[in-house]
């Protein structure tokens, strides 16, 4: 039994920030931030306007797309790091919100992976048979912990989130494999320090920026072409197929040098990755799900076809799934 991506949606808020009126902000350049990630401009959410708003809109769009009813959805997981609050989840927020049944809800936390492993989840949910239609959706706020004073990481991320609605039946991309991992041995390298137990919310704790996301961004780099490689790679070998066999990969939306060398090292043409990086930044857990979106929008994808979506994230996490469009 395979699961069936029955529809689709995304959201990204109105306001579009673009590199000159970053550079105003903060000491940095259009060229350099065009030069060393391929990003133009992201979307930032307006202030009223938290992660479950966002991943309403694309929630609803979504079951539009399925043209399922509300009623049927059975399973509620939302990939994000930057919930509504820490509890309750933005699952059970968002249930409230969209009118769905008193249904299993949950927040999954793999950050920029976290869409894809939600994936992964909500198939294994399916498949016990327990479960019948999954609302899956990767919905970020990114702009609300960044330190708008660090141009090394305020540059990079945007704000949005994309929605899936999983089922074991009907027409769709039918979801073939998955292969998520985690390398938790420097979770330094790339995290929030402030606001979880290990370091409460203090004057101090403020007054240092510690709650603001925090990254090495050389080690991500290079850790991020390395275990894309990986998983696509054992990805396709578990499914006995060749890197020739695919047709397109939806990588993570992070920077497109990363992509690059990623598309080098599979030795798959890079005409064959879909970015729109350059107009959304990396918007974490919902980058995938809106690339996807606007990929079947452009109509680029034919049945038949197979697709590897990839991603990487903080923890260090990865996750990548094999489609069959
Ligand atoms: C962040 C990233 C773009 C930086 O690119 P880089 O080529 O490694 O750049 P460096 O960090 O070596 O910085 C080079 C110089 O540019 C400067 N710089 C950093 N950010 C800058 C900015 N926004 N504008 C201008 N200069 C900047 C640095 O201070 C440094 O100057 P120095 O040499 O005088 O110290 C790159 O490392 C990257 O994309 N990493 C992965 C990040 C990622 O994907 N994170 C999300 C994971 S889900």
């Amino acid at each position: 039994m395979k699961s069936v991506l029955r529809g689709i949606g995304s959201y990204v808020p109105d306001k579009i920030l673009d590199n000159h009126e970053l550079s105003l902000r903060v000491d940095t350049s259009d060229e350099w931030i065009r030069t060393r990630t391929g990003i133009i401009e992201r979307r930032i959410a307006a202030p009223e306007q938290s992660t479950s708003e966002l991943a309403r809109i694309a929630a609803q769009k979504a079951i539009n797309s399925a043209k399922i009813k509300p009623e049927q959805i059975d399973l509620v997981i939302v990939a994000t790091i930057t919930p509504d609050m820490a509890f309750p989840s933005t699952a059970c927020i968002l249930q409230h919100q969209l009118g769905l049944g008193k249904v299993a809800c949950f927040d999954l936390e793999a950050a920029c992976s976290g869409f894809l492993y939600s994936l992964d989840v909500a198939d294994g949910m399916l498949a016990s048979g327990r479960y019948k239609c999954a609302l899956v959706i990767g919905a970020e706020k990114m702009s609300s912990i960044l330190d708008w004073e660090d141009r090394k990481t305020c540059v990079l991320f945007g704000d949005g989130a994309g929605a899936a609605i999983v089922m074991t039946d009907g027409e769709g991309p039918h979801l073939m494999g998955f292969r998520s991992g985690a390398d938790g041995s420097n979770p330094s390298l790339l995290h929030q320090p402030a606001g979880g137990s290990k370091m409460p919310a203090s004057i101090s704790s403020v007054e240092n920026r510690e709650h603001f996301l925090k990254m090495n961004g050389k080690e991500i780099f290079k850790s991020a072409v390395r275990v894309m490689e990986k998983a696509t790679r054992e990805l396709l070998e578990a499914n006995g197929l060749r890197t020739k066999q695919v047709d397109h990969v939806i990588p993570h939306q992070a920077n497109f040098r990363i992509v690059e060398s990623m598309a080098q090292r599979l030795e798959i043409p890079i005409e064959k990755f879909f970015c729109n990086l350059e107009l959304h930044g990396n918007t974490s857990a919902a980058s995938i799900p809106i690339a996807f979106d606007e990929a079947c929008q452009k109509g680029i994808f034919r049945k038949g076809e197979m697709g590897v979506l990839v991603a990487f994230g903080a923890g260090l996490t990865w996750s990548a799934t094999l489609v069959r469009f």
